[in-house]
């Protein structure tokens, strides 16, 4: 019987002198003078390729195995042998060689030589062909997967929040419209307005840009509750970090303050690398080979805890640094990223975590602390990526929260059913969102959120 193994149970000793089949697609073929031919094969299931020897007297060398270039599919039967050779414990003497799909090497755009992150963005369908983008596609299952474990194993509910939304969670007008109106020809209401009350839903509504106020609707009845999904924000910020659509994994505590937060969340963070560092061993390696203080930073992050400061203490200790920043610092501005990365990367060289932000700068639904300036957010800032998670304790009192959305101009009627949730057995409780991609920069070292989204939607970005 021939087993059926992928490239990664190959490469490891427990098949060595049995007959296995595998399946992938080619990265290179080199022929030798000696008769034989060296297929490095690839199927996603790790970083490292199965070396094939090919016996250049198999049956269909020249009609067959001669026009196996990089990209195309094969099938292969053979031994599993140990490697003489030095990286690598195995290889497969080939018995059998099929061509499944072939690849025009003469057009195929995946050279051997390698690629920059740029070019391979121009042809992000092939780029998971890629040691890079396999390694991060890979990390990128382990941290999605580690997330449900964490959050199961303490024992939240996960909650699918919904994705078209009439609610602007953030406050902050940077949603995508949802309608199913004919855009260029619109029903108009008396004023010349565009008539909603003709769209599908009978009002305007958007793609969500969090799914936080859903998700405390369940708090507030399950306990502990978490949602992972895509969100969108119409931000026009081209910049390394930002992404219109990405992943953000949210939990929702009940009878839980913003310290405890703050626990909740440093525990995660640290339980998504250490599962990485443990899981994804050869991936990391990888990106260490380009950044080498990679896993160090890593590991200190794991064994670190996280510095504690509030937003007042920062403010002065960025007014007291001899630091040039483009933007001037003052009790009240909202942290530029070159601010944020000085205190996590410059000063405390840790990952710090931000709190009590002025009620000016932060959303509607934060508590506002005894001192009614500030309210009870938190941000957690690591070296490189800056702001990875950002969270607070929510505003549970019903009279500040109508305050609050008052203050904000936001239309109550909206935010009714979310004020409801304070009308009938409120409860203090906090939560926070992790943004999947920059979790993903942290951990891989890679410099720009469009090579951990799969296919990234940036402005003008809406390929594939
Ligand atoms: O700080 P934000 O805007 O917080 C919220 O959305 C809250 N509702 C979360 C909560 O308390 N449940 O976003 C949370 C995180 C950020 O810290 C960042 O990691 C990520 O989401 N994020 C983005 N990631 C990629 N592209 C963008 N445009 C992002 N905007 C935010
Ligand atoms: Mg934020």
């Amino acid at each position: 019987m021939i087993s059926k193994v992928t490239v990664s149970e190959a490469r490891g000793v427990d098949f060595i002198d049995r007959v296995v089949q595998l399946r992938g697609w080619v990265r290179t073929r080199r022929d030798s003078k000696g008769g034989f031919s060296f297929v490095e094969l690839n199927d996603g299931t790790s970083l490292g390729n199965i070396q094939i020897i090919v016996a250049q007297s198999l049956p269909n060398y020249e009609t067959t195995i001669k026009s196996i270039t990089a990209g195309s599919s094969i099938l292969v039967e053979g031994l599993v042998k140990k490697s003489p050779a030095q990286g690598q414990a195995t290889e497969i003497e080939a018995a059998k060689i099929e061509l499944i799909g072939e690849s025009d090497a003469a057009t195929y755009p995946l050279q051997k030589k390698g690629h920059s992150l740029e070019f391979l963005r121009s042809i992000a369908h092939l780029r998971v062909r890629t040691n890079t983008f396999g390694a991060v596609a890979r990390i990128r299952n382990t941290v999605s997967y580690s997330t449900h474990r964490f959050f199961q194993e303490s024992g939240f509910v996960y909650v699918h929040t919904p994705i078209i939304t009439a609610s602007d969670c953030e406050g902050a007008g940077q949603m995508f419209r949802v309608t199913s109106l004919d855009t260029d020809n619109p029903p108009r209401d008396n004023e010349g307005k565009i008539d909603y009350s003709k769209d599908f839903f009978g009002k305007p509504s958007y793609l969500t840009v969090s799914g936080q106020l859903n998700a405390e609707a369940y708090c507030i009845g399950m306990g502990k509750v978490y949602t992972f999904g895509p969100t969108f924000r119409a931000e026009n910020s081209n910049t390394s970090r930002h992404a219109a659509e990405f992943w953000m994994i949210e939990p929702e505590i009940a009878f839980c303050e913003l310290s405890e937060n703050m626990d909740w969340a440093e525990r995660y963070l640290k339980r998504l690398i250490s599962d990485v560092l443990l899981e994804r061993r050869d991936d990391i390696e990888f990106f260490n080979r380009t950044d080498s203080t990679l896993i160090d930073t890593l590991n200190g992050v794991i064994s670190s805890q996280f510095v504690r400061l509030s937003y007042t203490d920062a403010i002065s200790i960025l007014e007291k640094s001899d630091k040039k920043f483009d933007y001037k610092v003052g009790w009240g501005i909202d942290l530029q990223s070159e601010h944020e990365r000085y205190l996590t990367e410059e000063h405390f060289k840790s990952p710090v975590i931000l709190y009590d932000y002025p009620r000016t700068i932060k959303p509607f639904y934060m508590r506002l602390n005894e001192d009614g300036r500030t309210v009870r957010a938190m941000d957690i800032l690591v070296p490189r990526v800056g702001e990875i998670i950002g969270g607070s304790e929510r505003e549970y009192r019903l009279e500040h929260l109508e305050e609050r959305l008052r203050e904000q101009n936001l239309d109550i009627k909206t935010y009714n059913w979310y004020v409801d949730l304070r009308r009938y057995g409120s409860v203090p409780h906090s939560g926070f969102g992790l943004g999947l991609e920059r979790a993903l920069m942290f951990i891989t070292g890679i410099g720009n959120i469009r090579d951990v989204l799969p296919f990234p939607r940036t402005p003008n970005n809406c390929d594939y």
